[in-house]
């Protein structure tokens, strides 16, 4: 049972700290570790291509762009749990993370993967290409976030957002202010510590235990949500989707209120990411209908408008 840690930053610095501390929490958990510093591979930004679904019905989900994703998609596969450390830039994450984010994006599923794996064992599509099965792991995975101030509101949230369509199970968040003196905080390294033993143990033992913080989404356990209608008080976390309504709590203050029966809603749920395939389909399926006469004739004169500039080469 392996146990991967990525880490995006400097060599031998908070973030490589911070994330072997973590790795020798699961080994005592009884996992084996690894560490992968997503700053030693190139990624690049997706291109969308749509390679991966091409044909459509043939969909195969695998990348066609030559770098490092490859080998790093085969040790995310390989692992049965995963620590993500990330410092925070301008607030978020880096932008290695975000092009990791988008490479393993629609065409990483789980759920578009468990369709179109049912759907081309049905047809038996023999085009030599297949679904990884290795896919269908819902892996435990904790996210560390640290930074050298305390502007970090969005390190978090965009962090979770990577293990959701994948259907990676969040088993717990933490976040690191003013990290400058950390690798001396012996509080801070057990409890890292402690985070990186959590997550070996859920391996270990199949389990998926949430024990961060409780946040307000009832499903991601978000604190990012946005109001959709002020009139209503109808709400929406920004990670998951999951739809909420404010009410008053009767002391003049508000309070977010959710329906079960709402959570089907949430892409954390396999019913939720099912219904945003279907949405996609039937988009797609009308796309493929209406006519494109007008539009096409548009895109054509728009195009010797103007042309991007580019350095010269
Ligand atoms: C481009 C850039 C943007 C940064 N933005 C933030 C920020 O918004 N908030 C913060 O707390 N620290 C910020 N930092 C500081 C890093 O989070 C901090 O130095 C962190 O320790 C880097 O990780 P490392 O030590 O593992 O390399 C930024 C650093 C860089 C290079």
């Amino acid at each position: 049972m392996k146990v991967l840690g990525l880490v995006i930053g400097r060599r031998n610095e908070t973030g490589e700290y911070i994330a072997k501390t973590a790795l020798l929490g699961a080994q005592e958990a009884g996992c084996e570790v690894e560490l992968i510093n997503l700053r030693q591979l190139t990624i690049k930004p997706c291109i969308e291509c749509n390679q991966c679904q091409d044909p459509p019905l043939a969909y195969n989900g695998q990348c066609t762009m030559k770098d490092d994703f490859q080998w790093l998609d085969d040790k995310i596969l390989d692992s049965d749990g995963i620590i993500i450390v990330l410092p925070s830039y301008e607030k978020t994450i880096p932008s290695d993370f975000k092009a990791l984010m988008d490479r393993t994006g629609p065409n990483h599923d789980i759920t578009i993967r468990e369709v179109f794996a049912k759907r081309r064992k049905e047809e038996n599509i023999q085009d030599g290409r297949s679904i990884d099965e290795r896919s269908f792991k819902r892996r435990p995975v904790a996210f560390i976030g640290h930074g050298g101030s305390d502007w970090c509101s969005l390190n978090l949230p965009l962090q979770k957002l990577w293990a959701i369509p994948m259907g990676f199970h969040i088993v717990d968040e933490k976040y690191y202010k003013w990290n400058v003196m950390l690798r001396t905080e012996d509080d801070k390294l057990a409890e890292i510590r402690a985070c990186g033993k959590h997550v070996g143990e859920c391996v270990m033992n199949g389990t998926a235990e949430y024990v961060g913080p409780k946040g307000i989404c009832p499903c991601c356990h978000a604190e990012e949500f946005k109001i959709n209608d002020l009139a209503t008080g109808a709400i929406e976390c920004l990670i998951c989707g999951m739809p909420g309504k404010l009410e008053s709590d009767g002391k003049g203050g508000l309070t977010p209120v959710f329906n079960e029966e709402d959570k089907k809603h949430s892409l954390i749920t396999d019913e939720g990411r099912l219904q945003h395939l279907k949405d996609m389909l039937a988009t797609g399926m009308k796309l493929r209908n209406l006519d494109r006469t007008e539009m096409d004739a548009r895109n054509e004169a728009m195009k010797s408008v103007l042309v991007p500039s580019k350095p010269e080469k």
